[in-house]
């Protein structure tokens, strides 16, 4: 998954580079800055007190010392005045450049908090949009693995509305699910309390008429359409390129290639729902897609039905879903 989006503290990552949010003097200071300062121990101040500071929108690197990683890269963030003195330009110049710098030392991993969203005041949302939109057109051209850390749940907001509507849409179908299988779960004590009076034996089931195949033999050789031959085509159907697709769908070049490659490949239901999305399914088509994976979509399951109301509401906008998904403490689509 190129972008990755994590809740986690960026110190205890193990990447190739983690990315810090400094000041010019980049002699230290508070937040992620004072964070990474004290887990990689003095010699990280030692090695700054050389750079001679750093101009906003600019990245340099040091090393990691005592931290899970090669290098620091340090960057300088725009302080928000309200968005018309070129915040937005800056704040993208420090992911680019940072980038940039992080390809140059060969670095295939690397981490970013959310820059200037903290003591520099810049709103979370268009903090998290600028990083997402900035990444995503590097990783256009470059392959790496860039992981977003977001620390406070403040930097993902959705809407009040939105986590309304999701709620409901939960407690209609979860409720119902889980009222379902307890009520089965509770069927035999019902009638171990000696109350046989609505416990009706269970029915003699028929058994099912043995499948008209041959041998086992004209069974496999009769399989459906699989996962990767159902993408396939679906991106066909879609008038999308393969590149356009995974992208989109926010999985790594190899690893689609190893989905092209083997008719039978079974992915994860992360992967799998990500192409859902990525290819704007409707949710028959999702369940259809899943099933080919071998999964479904569950109402006993808080992210499963998080995911069927976007598709339901036809919004496939991935990082409106994280949101959501962060939002109720769910697994994020491509973390
Ligand atoms: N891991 C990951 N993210 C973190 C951590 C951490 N350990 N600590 C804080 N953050 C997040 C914050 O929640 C915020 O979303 O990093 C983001 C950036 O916040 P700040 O660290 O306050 O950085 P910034 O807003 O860019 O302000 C920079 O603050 O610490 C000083 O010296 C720094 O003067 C500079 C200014």
């Amino acid at each position: 998954m190129p972008i990755e989006f994590i809740r986690d503290d960026i110190t205890r990552l193990h990447v190739d580079a983690i990315v810090n949010a400094a000041n010019s003097t980049l002699l230290g200071g508070g937040g992620v800055d004072g964070a990474i300062h004290a887990a990689a121990g003095p010699k990280l101040l030692e090695e700054c007190r050389k750079l001679g500071g750093c101009e906003t929108g600019e990245a340099k690197a040091t090393k990691g010392y005592k931290l899970h990683c090669k290098y620091v890269i340090h960057t300088v963030g725009p302080v928000w005045t309200g968005g018309k003195r070129g915040e937005k330009a800056l704040l993208e110049s420090c992911y680019k450049n940072s980038l940039l710098l992080a390809k140059s030392l060969g670095c295939e991993t690397v981490a970013f908090p959310l820059i200037s969203s903290g003591v520099y005041g810049y709103p979370k949302e268009e903090a998290l949009s600028v990083a997402v939109d900035t990444v995503k057109s590097f990783l256009d051209v470059c392959d790496m693995t860039v992981y977003i850390v977001i620390f406070d749940k403040a930097s993902f907001r959705i809407g009040e509305k939105l986590v309304r509507d999701i709620k409901e849409y939960i407690d209609d179908r979860y409720a119902d699910e889980h009222f379902n299988a307890r009520a089965e779960h509770m069927r035999p004590f019902k009638a171990n309390r000696h109350d046989f009076a609505d416990y009706a034996a269970p029915k003699e089931v028929k058994a099912a008429p043995p499948p008209s195949f041959a041998s086992l033999k004209d069974a496999v050789s009769q399989l459906d359409e699989s996962f990767s031959e159902m993408l396939l085509r679906k991106i066909d159907e879609e008038g999308m390129t393969d590149v356009e697709c995974y992208k989109k769908a926010n999985i790594d070049r190899k690893l689609f290639s190893k989905i092209r490659s083997d008719r039978l490949y079974k992915p994860s239901k992360q992967t799998a729902i990500a192409f859902a999305i990525a290819l704007r399914l409707s949710l028959d088509e999702t369940k259809e897609l899943l099933m080919k994976a071998g999964f479904a979509l569950s109402h006993s399951s808080r992210f499963d039905i998080i995911i069927e109301y976007f598709i339901v509401h036809g919004n496939y906008n991935i990082f409106e879903i994280n949101e959501a998904l962060f939002e109720f403490d769910q697994c994020l689509l491509g973390a």
